[in-house]
């Protein structure tokens, strides 16, 4: 196994915790990611080995993975199907391997994983080559077993990350599918050169984005204050809000204990808003315009029901009066980037959150930072 970092890299360098080191150093993460494929502003994989033929000849896409990666593929889905109008759908590895996926020759499978380690990961890559499907792997480790094992490697460069809980290799993983979705879409005529570039500049200031959450972030401690009071906690969002919720409600749990759930926020009533009760914090995340007005009226519903609302919305977005308790804004211009800096409210909730508690937050029970057992 090549290790790509030095031990120096791998201190806390004054930060408390690993957790927040690792936070704090998305901006570089994504800069180091993003720009070494970028050629005359535009997505460029020549270096990395990846033909555009892949990218051509597959009519369907599925994602495989575990965990904050297979989150990651949520949002990936999200992003992609609209884009390139061609079937994608997220699978849990664990799953996927023993349900006889619908995989061929035709499929371009996405395999995403921090450590290149997780063996239902590398089972369902495996048998996805047995298929006859081309495999593309999303790593951070360089020369791991899956990236040995993969067609092509399309490497994230987070550096290690030593905390149980993802943060910044969440981060990478989520560029990486937007850079390829951007060449997907530029290779099956999806996108012209400018629509490209437009996007590869969107997605470039989403490392400003992230930065100005970083810049002020006490109000997110303010706001765990209440969390870590709580013994449920829901979190709801509508279409790519939901995907990034999920990866949200996740980190809490993970680090802090809570139970938390993640809902598509029209499916609430559906059952949900039964266990809403006085003071239940309800993480409300609403920043894509053309859904805006509907997760409101959700919102109003769990309001009606006494729960303690933490609303996320674009910079600018007309608040109703009274609809939360606390608000907070993300700078983005274009809706589908939003998922940058809500990604690092949330993973700073369940940071301070545990903080709060006295929680071991870089290593929190029962958890393993590689799951190599099935
Ligand atoms: C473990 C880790 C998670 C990670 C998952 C998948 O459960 O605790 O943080 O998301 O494995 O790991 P991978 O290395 O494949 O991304």
């Amino acid at each position: 196994l090549e290790v790509n970092w030095n031990v120096e890299a791998a201190k806390k360098n004054g930060y408390p915790h690993y957790m927040l080191k690792e936070i704090h150093e998305q901006p570089d993460a994504l800069h180091n990611t993003i720009t070494p494929r970028l050629r005359d502003g535009l997505p460029d994989f020549s270096d990395d080995g990846i033909p555009d033929q892949v990218f051509a000849d597959c009519d369907q896409i599925a994602i495989v993975a575990c965990g904050t990666a297979m989150y990651a593929g949520m949002v990936g889905k999200a992003l992609m199907e609209p884009l390139l109008k061609i079937p994608v759908s997220v699978n849990i590895a664990s799953e996927y391997r023993y349900e006889s996926p619908l995989v061929d020759e035709k499929t371009l499978v996405i395999v995403i994983s921090q450590s290149g380690e997780t063996i239902d990961t590398l089972a369902a890559l495996r048998l996805s080559k047995e298929r006859g499907a081309k495999v593309l792997s999303v790593v951070n480790v360089k020369g791991s077993t899956i990236a040995r094992e993969s067609d092509y490697v399309f490497y994230t460069h987070a550096g290690p990350e030593i905390a149980v809980a993802s943060t910044k290799a969440y981060m990478v993983q989520l560029s990486s599918l937007y850079l390829i979705g951007c060449r997907m879409a530029m290779v099956r005529g999806k996108f012209t050169e400018q629509e490209a570039a437009a996007f590869v500049d969107q997605l470039l200031s989403s490392i400003p984005a992230v930065e100005k959450i970083l810049e002020h972030k006490s109000r997110i401690k303010t706001a765990a204050g209440v969390l870590s009071k709580a013994k449920d906690a829901f979190f709801v969002g509508r279409g790519l809000d939901y995907a990034f919720s999920l990866e949200g409600s996740l980190k809490l749990k993970e680090i802090s204990y809570i139970h938390a759930e993640a809902y598509a926020a029209g499916e609430l009533k559906h059952g949900t808003i039964a266990l809403i009760e006085e003071n239940t914090p309800v993480i409300a995340v609403a920043t894509q315009d053309h859904i805006y007005g509907k997760t409101i009226s959700n919102i109003r519903e769990v309001r009606a029901r006494g729960a303690f609302v933490i609303l996320i919305t674009k910079k600018g977005a007309e608040i109703p009066e009274g609809i939360c308790d606390i608000h907070f804004e993300v700078p983005v211009s274009d809706d589908r980037f939003a998922v940058f800096p809500v990604a690092v409210i949330l993973q700073l909730l369940a940071y301070y959150t545990s903080d709060l508690k006295g929680l071991n937050v870089d290593k929190p029970r029962n958890l393993a930072k590689s799951v190599t057992v099935e």
